[in-house]
């Protein structure tokens, strides 16, 4: 058995390998602007035009939280740096669903030693937990749960990680995408129902449908798909989302990781280097198939990078890429429906310099009609927020951006820089909250901010937003969008939380006032409203307990509240791995959660292969807990 090292490279850092940015010249500049803690809160609320920018998570003075009796029913727990999972005294956790569990009966069990077969994995729980949803189907549980990416030195153990040949490519393809499932409780166990006919697994070959502004263009044209209107699979599916009518919503992230070109003379057009499309990929697929070698396919990756919506009630149906909602490192998809019954999507683009996002529908949503084209027609916007606590949501129109509705919808990101959008700490996981007209967006990170122009070369100095230079802590940022309507051009924001580590720093390294040495982190990313209106905050960051981390532990997941800004530990992951996705079953007594990328020995004990987990939480006296 060998020695399992815990992966490799994140997706930013492997970006940045392939792609180095120049560097700006105006350092001198900005570290001057790395102001004090003191003097960072003073500008933002003196600046501050109103209430809504004096938000609760800077006003979060002790006197307040002494005014305020804590919502939450549970007692925090401390950080752990250890290889399981910690949940607060009266709350058990369980795996549910473990990367290689069957979810039919034909395909072989796992095998702590070589793992899956290729033909097995399609019928098994993929790799990469990420964003998940669950559906109440006819009184049946389902959920939909994405598959992000491989963990190569787990997923071909034969060939220590290498990706050597077409069936090593054939395993990745078929370890990564979706896996739609039903679970049921038994006794207060979990567990996934095999041979649900709800059961389903797509996957890096799955045909999908291509509908919106950017179906049939050239640019999505290939010599497999002439019309360019199917598409096969769907890559990276990173966060997710729920609509009204009962779909989900997969979220395309860094696809361009998947691409390569076996001509090294192969010259990528600007657009190719602003997405990240080079000439080699991650996993080696341009190798051993030729639909990924951008010498021979130079349009395939035009066709992902979208937002996917599956009908999970539906085994059968075909997913529909929705290219009206762009094309860029999508996050997650967050709705809501506006006053008028439009349909709000909000979306985050997650690279250094990238811009938060959100689609508004032409149509209204009537409960009960025809669905099948609401994502297809609507109005794209990208967030340009003011240091005067206001913002505006800029509409990516022909008139504004010079583009085409096609062309804004394939190169949404050089759309966003033509109307000068407000360039973002990562945006990850958007939430709305559904008792407060508020949403909110966690920026995870951003060594760049102020030290390196974005892919496109957009300048990213430290604005409202994104406050802090060589941001490796990150913030939430929430917005108000005027006459409580999410359709609104225009709305005033706040920082939620600056997240920081007051026992390093002094400064606004320090974070905000309602981070403090019992409750720090870093790298805020999922991000899911219970039905109470708490914001549970999942992180995917640094872990080495060192240096400028010291102190915060493995990543986590807390529980914030929007009210009082106090934000307390709920659950602390395994070290090594991210803690990702949330969602609730209909009765609300358990939490489902994403356990990705752990190190062994999570969570099968030694020598066997670490495997990605959905976990279930639940209270000891079976309560509700969200
Ligand atoms: Fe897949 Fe930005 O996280
Ligand atoms: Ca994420
Ligand atoms: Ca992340
Ligand atoms: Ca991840």
């Amino acid at each position: 058995m060998k020695d399992i090292e815990q992966p490799e490279l994140s997706w930013d850092e492997w970006d940045e390998l392939k792609d180095p940015r120049p560097e700006e010249n105006d350092f001198d500049g900005v570290v001057a602007s790395a102001m004090t803690r003191r003097g960072f809160m003073g500008r933002i609320l003196a600046v501050g035009s109103g209430a809504a920018v004096m938000g609760a998570g800077l006003m979060n003075s002790t006197a307040a939280r002494a005014q305020s009796s804590s919502r939450f029913a549970f007692n925090p727990i401390p950080i752990a740096t250890d290889f399981t999972i910690h949940v607060p005294e009266g709350y058990s956790w369980a795996p549910v669903a473990k990367w290689g569990d069957p979810l039919f009966s034909d395909a072989p069990a796992f095998d702590p030693v070589t793992g899956v077969t290729v033909d097995g994995q399609a019928r098994a729980f993929g790799e990469n937990t990420d964003g998940m949803e669950l559906f109440n189907v006819n009184g049946h549980e389902i959920i939909a749960v994405n598959h992000e990416y491989a963990n190569t030195s787990q997923n071909l153990p034969q060939t220590d990680g290498d990706v050597t040949s077409a069936e090593d490519v054939a395993l990745l393809q078929n370890a990564q995408g979706v896996a739609v499932f039903e679970v049921a409780e038994t006794d207060g166990v979990w567990d996934i129902v095999i041979d649900s006919p709800y059961n389903r697994r797509i996957t890096h070959t799955t045909p999908m449908a291509i509908q919106g502004p950017a179906a049939g263009h050239d640019l999505l044209q290939t010599e497999a798909d002439p019309e360019g209107v199917l598409a096969l699979g769907t890559l990276n599916n990173c966060g997710a989302g729920k609509t009204p009518w009962g779909t989900y919503l997969t979220c395309e992230e860094n696809f361009n990781g998947y691409f390569g070109s076996t001509d090294e003379a192969f010259e990528r057009s600007d657009a190719f280097a602003r997405y990240g499309i080079g000439l080699e990929g991650r996993y080696a697929y341009e190798k051993f198939d030729a639909r990924f070698d951008v010498s021979v396919n130079p349009n395939e990756p035009n066709r992902f990078g979208y937002i996917v919506e599956i009908d999970p009630a539906d085994p059968t149906s075909t997913p529909v890429k929705r290219t009206a909602l762009g094309r860029f490192k999508h996050e997650n998809a967050a709705t809501a429906v506006a006053p008028d019954g439009r349909i709000v999507v909000y979306m985050g683009d997650d690279e250094r310099g990238e811009y938060l996002y959100k689609f508004v529908s032409r149509d209204v949503y009537v409960p009960g009609g025809d669905t099948s084209t609401l994502l297809d027609h609507g109005q794209l916007y990208a967030a340009k927020f003011t240091d005067d606590g206001r913002g505006e949501w800029l509409g990516l129109t022909p008139e504004a951006t010079g583009m085409d509705v096609a062309e804004i919808a394939i190169h949404t990101r050089l759309a966003a820089s033509a109307v000068g959008a407000t360039t973002m700490d990562r945006p990850e996981w958007v939430a709305v909250n559904p008792v407060a007209a508020e949403a909110y967006c966690a920026l995870t990170n951003n060594r760049n901010r102020a030290v390196k122009p974005n892919a496109g070369g957009d300048d990213t100095p430290v604005n409202g937003p994104n406050p802090r230079a060589e941001n490796n802590y990150g913030q939430i940022v929430r917005w108000y969008p005027e006459n409580d309507d999410h359709a609104a051009v225009d709305f005033v924001w706040d920082l939620y939380v600056m997240a920081g580590n007051p026992s390093v720093h002094d400064d606004a390294y320090a974070g905000s006032d309602n981070v403090n040495v019992g409750n720090m982190f870093n790298s805020p990313d999922g991000m899911m409203f219970d039905s109470t209106g708490l914001l549970w905050i999942q992180t995917d960051g640094d872990d080495s307990n060192k240096d400028g981390f010291a102190g915060m532990g493995n990543n986590q997941m807390l529980v914030g509240d929007p009210v009082t800004g106090e934000i307390e530990r709920f659950m602390t992951g395994p070290n090594g791995s991210e803690v990702t996705g949330i969602t609730w079953s209909s009765d609300r007594r358990t939490a489902f959660v994403g356990i990705q990328h752990p190190s062994a020995p999570f969570p099968d004990g030694e020598g066997s292969l670490a495997r990605s987990t959905i976990v279930a939480i639940k209270r000891d006296d079976n309560a509700v807990i969200g």
